[in-house]
C-alpha cells in the first residue's frame, strides 16, 4: 500500500486561546477527495488552517504529517512549497497585486487561459486580486489560483458558497479538472472540501465523508449517503445499524 498523503493523528487545534477543535484522526490517501460536513462554527474551517499552517489556528496536541513527514510546527509557506494549497472561504485582498502578475509570478500558461475563461475570469489580469470582486469572483478566483499553485493536496472551503446557480457547475468542473491530474506522476490530487450545500458532489469524485460536529468528528461514510442523511435527520451522528453500510470506503 502507498503512504498515506495526510495523516491527522489526535489532532486538538486552538485558535487565538480557544480550543476549538479536539481529537482528530484523519487520513486521505493520495489521489482521494474527502468531504467535510458540519454545522456552522462547528470548527471546519480552523481545521483547515491547522492543516494549512494559519495563524491564529495551531495545533495545541497530536501531529499532522504530510507524505510522511510531520508538518505541525511548519509555517504556512513552507507547507505551501510542499504542496499544500487552500481555496479560502473568506480570502483578502491584495491591494497593489494585480491578478496578472501573480499569475505570471507563478508561471501562468495557455491552460491557465483556458480555465480563466471557464471559470469566467477572463479580462481580469489588469484588476487587484479580489479588490471590488463579487462573492462569486472571489470564489472563483480561489479554484484558478490553485490551477496556479498546483498543490498535491487541495483543501477548499465552501468552494461553492455565494457562487451563482449558473456559475456552480463551472466550478465543479473546473475542480473536478484541477484534481483528476497534476500530481508528481500526474496521477489524481488529493482533497479536502468543505461543503454546506453539497452542490459540490454532482461535480467531483468523492471518496469518503465526515462530520465535524462541536470540534469532533463524529462519523465518517460514503458521502453522498450522508449528505442524504444529514438533509433528513440534520447533523446526528449515525445510528449505529447504518454505520456498518456507511463506513465502506470505495473498493
Ligand atoms: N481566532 C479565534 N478566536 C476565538 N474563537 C475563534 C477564532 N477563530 C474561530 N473561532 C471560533 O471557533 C468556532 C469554529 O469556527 P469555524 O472553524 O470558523 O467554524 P465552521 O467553519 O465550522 O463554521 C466558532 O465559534 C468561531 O467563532
Ligand atoms: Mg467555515
Amino acid at each position: 500500500m502507498t503512504e498515506p498523503l495526510l495523516t491527522l493523528s489526535q489532532v486538538d487545534v486552538a485558535a487565538g486561546e480557544r480550543d476549538i477543535v479536539r481529537g482528530i484522526d484523519l487520513t486521505v490517501g493520495v489521489g482521494e477527495t474527502h468531504i467535510l460536513f458540519g454545522p456552522n462554527g462547528s470548527g471546519k474551517s480552523t481545521l483547515l488552517a491547522a492543516i494549512m499552517g494559519l495563524p491564529p489556528c495551531r495545533v495545541t496536541r497530536g501531529e499532522i504529517r504530510f507524505a510522511g513527514e510531520r508538518i505541525d510546527s511548519l509555517p504556512v509557506a513552507a507547507r505551501a512549497r510542499k504542496g499544500l494549497g487552500m481555496a479560502f472561504q473568506r480570502p483578502p485582498a491584495l491591494a497593489g497585486v494585480t491578478v496578472g502578475a501573480l499569475g505570471k509570478a507563478l508561471g501562468a500558461d495557455e491552460r491557465l487561459a483556458r480555465e480563466a475563461e471557464a471559470l469566467d475570469l477572463a479580462g481580469f489580469a489588469a484588476r487587484d486580486v479580489n479588490v471590488g470582486f463579487s462573492g462569486g469572483e472571489i470564489k472563483r478566483w480561489e479554484i484558478l489560483k490553485l490551477f496556479l499553485q498546483h498543490p498535491r493536496l487541495c483543501l477548499f472551503d465552501e468552494p461553492e458558497s455565494g457562487v451563482d446557480l449558473e456559475h456552480i457547475a463551472a466550478v465543479g468542473a473546473a475542480m473536478e479538472r484541477l484534481l483528476a491530474r497534476g500530481g508528481p506522476n500526474e496521477e489524481r490530487r488529493s482533497a479536502l472540501v468543505i461543503t454546506h450545500t453539497g452542490f459540490i458532489l454532482d461535480y467531483i469524485e468523492a471518496d469518503m465523508g465526515h462530520m465535524l460536529v462541536d470540534g469532533r468528528l463524529v462519523c465518517s461514510g460514503e458521502p453522498r449517503r450522508l449528505f442524504e442523511h444529514i438533509k433528513r435527520h440534520g447533523y446526528t451522528a449515525l445510528p449505529a445499524a447504518a454505520a456498518p453500510l456507511l463506513s465502506q470506503t470505495k473498493g
